[in-house]
């Protein structure tokens, strides 16, 4: 059995993904555990280099984990021979230009979602990694989610009959920042001009969770809103937040499933978790959180009947009943970061490919359309 080493160029490490998610969940996850395994029994050992633009903070950080080369001359990096793959985690919109950029230097690319902040240039990295033969690819954490395995499985056992529809609810109250409370997410959400945007943040998760859970996305109508115009910064500066902080979106499904998600950014949780699926089928329906998924079959089914004079004595949640945890579910950027270290070099397949990723970008914008225009909207299918 042998180990080779396999170079990565991290960008983007600072923020709250790229740290929390990329590096120490996943790369020093797996460097602890020594490695990924290849189907042929060998081992590789990412060996990351982390780029950032503060020097100070970089190297902080190099040596909180353990790692030996970080660097803030991302040119240099990006250019480096002996390192073959280029992640990105940093900002939504210098996304496509880096990604060209690794791209033209023969690297692999891996990034977060989404994988542009417009159709035109998300098309062109997917082109352009296609011309070079590099392999490459984008996050879509949500389908390692155990909530969404779990409603996966389900469905793969036939539990759900002739699925009718899902309808999902995210979100959870962004503190506005000035009232002694600073907001739990970075202001660039929260504004146009810095790739903010409830809609391009979260429609090219739904894309990729309807398609590959329930079918096809193939149309959209999707109402966006700003419900809180004005913010407090990181400095404690009130900004105007013009950007969508709330999506009310409807999807036409292949197969005829209906899905409604409600995105927002300005809602207080009474539900189980932050999001939650809820999908109706002819013979059973599931619940599923994060973690956490429920199921009420046909013949578990209680008859309730609509009377507003009489307080509701039926206790719903109650009424489900529990998908066990029977498997360990490892974190999900973990699963994925391995399985793209195992396609780059052991060529193993892989589908979370850069078209995946324009698909996002696609929904994204045609949400934002749908709005502006006050219309349904046909998905067309991509072409590279
Ligand atoms: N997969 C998911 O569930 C998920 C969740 C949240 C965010 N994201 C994506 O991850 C990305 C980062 O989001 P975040 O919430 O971690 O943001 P963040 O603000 O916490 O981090 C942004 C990172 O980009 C760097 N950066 C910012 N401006 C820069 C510039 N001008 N030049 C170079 N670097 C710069 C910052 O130093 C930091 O490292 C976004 O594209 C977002 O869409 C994905």
């Amino acid at each position: 059995m042998a180990t080779r080493r396999l170079g990565i160029v991290m960008n983007g490490v600072t923020g709250r993904m790229g740290l929390n998610q990329h590096l120490v969940r996943s790369i020093v996850a797996i460097r602890q555990q020594g490695g990924v395994t290849l189907p042929n029994g060998d081992k590789v050992m990412p060996d990351p280099i982390l780029v950032g633009r503060n020097a100070e903070k970089i190297a902080a950080l190099a040596k909180q984990y353990g790692i030996e080369r970080y660097t803030t001359d991302l040119d240099k990096a990006v250019n480096d021979k002996n390192d073959e793959v280029f992640f990105d985690a940093a900002t939504t919109q210098m996304r496509a230009d880096l990604l060209m950029q690794a791209i033209a230097a023969g690297k692999h690319v891996y990034c977060e979602k989404p994988i542009a902040d417009t159709m035109e240039k998300a098309m062109a990295a997917a082109k352009a990694a296609k011309a070079k033969g590099i392999k490459n690819g984008v996050v879509q954490d949500k389908l390692f989610l155990p909530g969404l395995r779990k409603i996966k499985l389900l469905n793969d056992a036939g539990f759900f009959g002739k699925i009718l529809s899902v309808r999902g609810e995210f979100g959870y109250w962004v503190f506005e920042g000035d009232w002694g409370q600073p907001a739990q997410r970075p202001s660039w959400n929260y504004k146009l001009a810095e790739g903010g945007g409830i809609i391009l943040d979260m429609l090219c998760h739904w894309r990729y969770v309807l398609d590959n859970l329930f079918g096809n996305v193939e149309a959209v109508s999707c109402l966006g809103a700003t419900h809180i115009p004005t913010r407090v910064d990181e400095n404690g500066k009130t900004y105007k937040a013009d950007a969508d902080d709330a999506a009310y979106a409807t999807f036409q499904l292949a197969g005829g499933v209906i899905a409604h998600m409600n995105s927002s950014w300005c809602v207080r949780v009474q539900r189980d978790d932050l999001v939650t699926f809820q999908v109706d089928g002819t013979h059973g329906s599931a619940v599923a959180g994060l973690t956490k998924c429920v199921t009420q079959s046909r013949v578990n089914t209680p008859r309730p009947v609509w009377n507003p004079d009489v307080p509701q004595t039926m206790k719903f949640a109650e009424q489900w009943e529990e998908v066990p945890d029977n498997i360990v579910y490892e974190n999900g950027f973990k699963i994925q970061w391995e399985d793209f270290i195992r396609h780059v070099c052991a060529d193993t397949p892989w589908k979370h490919d850069l078209v995946e990723g324009i698909k996002g970008v696609q929904l994204a914008e045609l949400g934002l359309k749908s709005w502006k225009e006050r219309r349904w909207l046909d998905v067309p299918a991509i072409k590279i």
